[in-house]
């Protein structure tokens, strides 16, 4: 048990690396002209994330493949390029209004919310086209670009973000907090176990599972994340936290309760490694960063 806690461990520690360098070596200079948008990507991309995302997109491969070509790294930092404009936007004045981000200032609060805005347009644009410059034939390069635009559209991620605008403030059914968490947060979740995948040219029943595998930990991810806003704190999380009680957000807690959310959490993470028993030791490590999620602090 000890020693494999330790591989993981270490794996996850040079794999994250791998995606750090991938994303720099893909990323525009920080000087490049005009300074300031390249700037301003950089900083928030840059700031400190989990890279959870990346990590989690490269353990799918792996339940397939152990080589870990350039073809995995670049689709991990692609997704994690989508969602850092994810967060430079639901940062903004008009959305959350968050001064902190990943321990550090949000983009809008040292660049402006003009260049923030851009730099989040720019990242979203970016992730698109760091997945065209895969090398991959082009027939799967069509498929994880659509998937990509599906995911993350007004029918996925951005409709989950709508619905969480529209809800803020409001009393809303517990039907109307899972479309919220399932679109703004799994969708994208669902988004890495499909590409990973994908590109281990998984048969389309594994496909489906791992999606289905994505969408359970993507909806606790999101659940642990309100807990975390409740019980967690602002050095912990690297972002303010108590935000969306104060802002009277639709979050699990306050739908739910805090105990029923740990039990919801709990027994999605669960379920989830369910699914990934046909794969036994394939997906040790995989099964590891699952509980790794669940256990999280921060
Ligand atoms: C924050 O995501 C937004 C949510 C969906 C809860 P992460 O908790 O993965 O944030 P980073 O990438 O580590 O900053
Ligand atoms: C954000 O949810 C989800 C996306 C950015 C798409 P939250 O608003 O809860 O995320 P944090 O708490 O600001 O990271
Ligand atoms: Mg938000
Ligand atoms: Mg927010
Ligand atoms: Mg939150």
């Amino acid at each position: 048990m000890k020693t494999n806690k330790i591989d993981f461990k270490k794996h996850m520690r040079e794999q994250k690396e791998l995606v750090n360098i991938t994303l720099d070596r893909f990323l525009p200079r920080k000087n490049d002209y005009p300074k300031e948008i390249h700037k301003a990507m950089r900083h928030t991309l840059f700031a400190g994330g989990k890279r959870v995302r990346p990590y989690l997109t490269i353990l799918v491969y792996n339940i397939f493949t152990q080589e870990n070509e350039d073809i995995i790294l670049q689709a991990a930092a692609a997704i994690e390029v989508l969602h850092t404009y994810t967060l430079i936007h639901d940062d903004l004045p008009e959305i959350d209004n968050d001064d902190y981000r990943r321990g550090k200032k949000t983009c809008h609060v040292l660049f402006g919310s003009d260049i923030a805005l851009l730099a989040g347009d720019a990242l979203l644009v970016e992730a698109f086209n760091l997945v065209n410059e895969i090398n991959v034939k082009p027939e799967l390069k069509v498929k994880l670009i659509a998937d990509m635009a599906e995911l993350a559209g007004d029918k996925g991620l951005i409709a989950g973000q709508m619905q969480d605008i529209l809800s803020e403030g409001k009393a809303v059914k517990r039907k109307t907090v899972d479309f919220i968490h399932l679109n703004k947060t799994a969708k994208l979740i669902q988004l890495c176990c499909r590409f990973g995948a994908y590109l281990a040219n998984a048969p389309a029943t594994h496909v489906k599972k791992l999606d289905e595998f994505g969408q359970k930990i993507g909806l606790a991810f999101q659940i642990i994340d309100d807990i975390l806003d409740v019980e967690s704190s602002n050095a912990k999380m690297g972002k303010t936290v108590g935000k969306d009680q104060a802002e009277n957000k639709a979050t699990y807690p306050a739908v739910y309760g805090i105990e029923q959310s740990k039990k919801k959490a709990d027994k999605l993470i669960n379920d989830a490694l369910k699914l990934l028993s046909p794969y036994g030791e394939h997906a040790d490590l995989l099964k590891e960063f699952t509980l790794m999620l669940a256990k999280r602090d921060s």
